[in-house]
Formats: C-alpha cells, structure tokens, sequence
C-alpha cells in the first residue's frame, strides 16, 4: 500500500477525479486528497474525502506527511504555472513544494491555452525537473472544441501509477519482454540554418502506436521526429529530427523484437546545409535534391529471423496500393500499413486514420477510426506474427 497524495484542481474534468479516487482506494492505497477552492466549485471536497475514506483532520500538516507519490488529476493551466514556479498558496502547491518523491500530473484544459507558449515552457520546465506529465489527451473538450485537451481517463491514470508504484499488473501483457521501436513523425531536412524541407505529419500515429504497445506490456522506445503531440509516458524517447538521425538511431535497434516504421522520413534531402541563413536577394534559390537512404529497406537487410517489421506507406488514392503492395515486397517488412494521404479527414496532422494492413496472409481493411484503434488493429497483426516464430 501506498501513500499517495492527490490534487484535484479547477477544472470540469475535476468530476472524474473521484473515479480516480475509487480506483486508487480500491488498489488498497492510502489516498490523501488535496482539493483547490476552485475545484471546490465542481466537486466537493467532502466527496472525496468520503470516497478516500478520510475525514477532515484536526492536524494542519498532513499534507506535510511524508508520501510516495504525488498525483495532480486535473493539473489546470494555473496549477501547471504555481507548480513550475514554485508558488505555495494553497495546501496543495505547499504539499508540492515539501514532496521529494515522483509526481505525476494529468493537465486538463481547453486546447489554446495548452497550446499558449507559457503552458508550454511551464510544462517543459516540470518536464526538466522530472515531473512526469499524462497526457493530455485528444478529442472533443467540454466547451465543444476538438484538440489536445482531455485529462487521461482515469483507468490509464491509474494503470500508470500502479506502473510508478512497481506493482505487478494483474496479467501480463501480450508485449510483455518484447522490445518495440517505433517511429513517429515527420524528418525536417535543413537547408540552412533557420529553413528545412519537411511534411505534414503529427506523430500522432506513431504515438498511438507506442502508447498501445506500452499498454500491452512491451518495453518501447520511440523514434520522435518533430512531434507535434505530447508523446506518451513510459516509452523511451529519442529525438530523431532528420533523416540521417532515424537512420542511425533505428540500425542501432535493428535487433529489436518489432519495429515499426511510422514516421514520414524525408525521401528527398539538400545535399549541404548553408552555415548561415541565406540572405533574401530576390534571386531564385536552385536547390538540387538527393536522395535520402532507404532506412525501412536496410533495416529489412539487417533483421534477424524472428523479429518482425513494419512499414506504413503514405500515398494517394490512385495507384497508391499497388505501389504499397510492392514496397512491402521489396523492403522485406512483414506488414505494410497503407494509409490515403490524399484525403484530409485521415492519415496526415489528421485524428483518424483508416488504413490497409498488407501481409503474406492477404489484406485487411481497418474502418475510419481513432488512430489508437487504428494502431491496436496494426499491433493485433504483429502479435499474430509474432506468435507463429
Ligand atoms: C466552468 C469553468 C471551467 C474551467 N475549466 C478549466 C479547465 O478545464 N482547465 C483549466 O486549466 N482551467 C479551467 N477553469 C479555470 C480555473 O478554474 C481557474 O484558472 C482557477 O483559478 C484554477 O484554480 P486552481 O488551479 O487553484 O484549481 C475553468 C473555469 C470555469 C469557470
């Protein structure tokens, strides 16, 4: 049993929260609950104490009381700020500021004022300090909107501090000791100091392909190039900005036990990078592309029997599936993962995507889904690989 110490902040997510609670007390831990007066207008904090079986104490320090791990669901956008400042006005950013033990934060909050550089820097700042950071998760917010905004459900909250706690999950998972490469993302090719060449991808793919890996147990690093999305706790992270850089990070990995090739790697690169930003002279600017190395080909070439690997083509409408069929063919990847990049409502800085998972075994088509349906039907297949070696 742990000690755990849970802020709730002012939010509408902040009703979710007592789910949290119950699934915490019912894990058997000790939950302390720490409620702002402005999430006071959404929740009682008398609720959770009683779902936290606990009563207001005569103590006015428990909050100072030693805890294994503090958790913020919902973390606001003026939490987020106290907390990266080292504010302690209230019981629960004092309680913070006494914490020497992890903290996990689920931030909830309409998507602009996530997206305000200040919530950015603010969460970079608790990113440096170790503070690990739950989403948030994409979707429609409470006033309407789509975007990244949605505190985590919370039965992933959960899971991942049972994940932080080291305790056991209840079965293994389908992935459990499997190493996972994935990458996500688009490369960005410099041509000068400032400029690059890049595309349109989100990551999100690639990170809905590692989050539902992680879930099923696997040990996952992801290949992160110019990610536009938050990527997922839990996974190991290493930033991939060019083509030349996913290159050398993947045939590092190349024996791992699955790897997936999600990011939209450059095909095309300038072959020398200016040292300074090239001054606008009205001239026109003659730049001859070459080609970058075919990194999902080499690592067909580099595989060692058993692993399984998989490529994702991004192309139009066309001729795109047949060209998918042939790549498949030719790079030696076990499944290939055709995506219409044609259409704007799927694939490409899109939330959904509908796909065709090309194998020996034949065809099958994913319906328009959310993208992390989308990648539990990609890595169904790859277990079914996996399990005939
Ligand atoms: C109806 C309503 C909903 C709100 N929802 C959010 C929210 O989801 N996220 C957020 O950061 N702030 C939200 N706010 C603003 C916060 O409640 C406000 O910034 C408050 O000062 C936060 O205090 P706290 O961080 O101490 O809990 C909301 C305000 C109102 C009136």
């Amino acid at each position: 049993m742990a000690r755990i110490l849970l802020g709730i902040t002012g939010g509408i997510a902040a009703y979710k929260a007592c789910t949290l609670t119950r699934l915490l007390v019912r894990a058997g831990h000790d939950v302390f609950p720490l409620v702002t007066e402005a999430a006071e207008r959404f929740v009682r904090a008398e609720t959770f104490y009683a779902l936290a079986r606990k009563s207001r104490s005569d103590d006015p320090y428990p909050h100072l009381e030693r805890a294994d791990l503090l958790v913020v669901a919902p973390l606001t956008a003026n939490t987020l700020a106290r907390l990266a400042h080292g504010l302690a006005d209230d019981l629960l950013t004092e309680a913070a500021l006494a914490h020497d033990g992890p903290v996990l934060v689920a931030p909830a909050m309409n998507v602009r004022m996530w997206e305000h550089p200040a919530t950015q820097e603010n969460a970079a700042l608790l990113r440096s300090r170790g503070v690990e950071i739950i989403g948030p998760a994409e979707g429609e917010l409470a006033e309407g909107e789509m975007g990244a905004g949605r505190m985590v459900e919370p039965e992933e909250i959960a899971a991942r501090i049972a994940e932080l706690l080291g305790a056991s999950p209840s079965a293994p998972g389908p992935l459990e000791g499997r190493r996972v490469v994935i990458s996500a993302g688009g490369t960005r090719e410099p041509l000068d100091t400032v400029r690059f060449l890049g595309n349109r991808s989100s990551g999100r793919m690639g990170v809905a392909l590692a989050e539902e890996a992680r879930s099923r147990g696997a040990d996952v690093t992801l290949l992160a190039a110019n990610l536009a999305v938050s990527p997922p706790t839990g996974v190991t992270v290493v930033e991939t900005p060019t083509a030349a850089d996913l290159e050398r990070e993947a045939l590092a990995r190349a024996d791992a036990d699955v790897i997936v090739m999600a990011a939209a790697v450059a095909d095309y690169r300038p072959p020398s990078v200016l040292g300074e930003k090239r001054p606008k002279d009205g001239a026109p600017w003659l730049v001859e592309l070459e080609a970058t190395p075919d990194v999902l080909a080499a690592l067909g070439a580099a595989r060692p029997p058993g692993r399984v690997l998989v490529g994702f083509a991004a192309d139009g409408a066309g001729n795109g599936l047949a060209r998918a069929r042939e790549k498949r063919l030719a790079k030696g990847a076990d499944l290939f993962v055709f995506n219409d990049v044609s259409r704007h409502d799927i694939g490409f800085d899109a939330l959904e995507n509908e796909v065709i998972v090309l194998s020996e075994a034949g065809e099958r088509h994913v319906e328009k889904a959310p993208k992390r349906e989308v990648a539990a039907a990609v890595l169904d297949e790859v277990e079914r690989l996996l399990s005939k070696r």
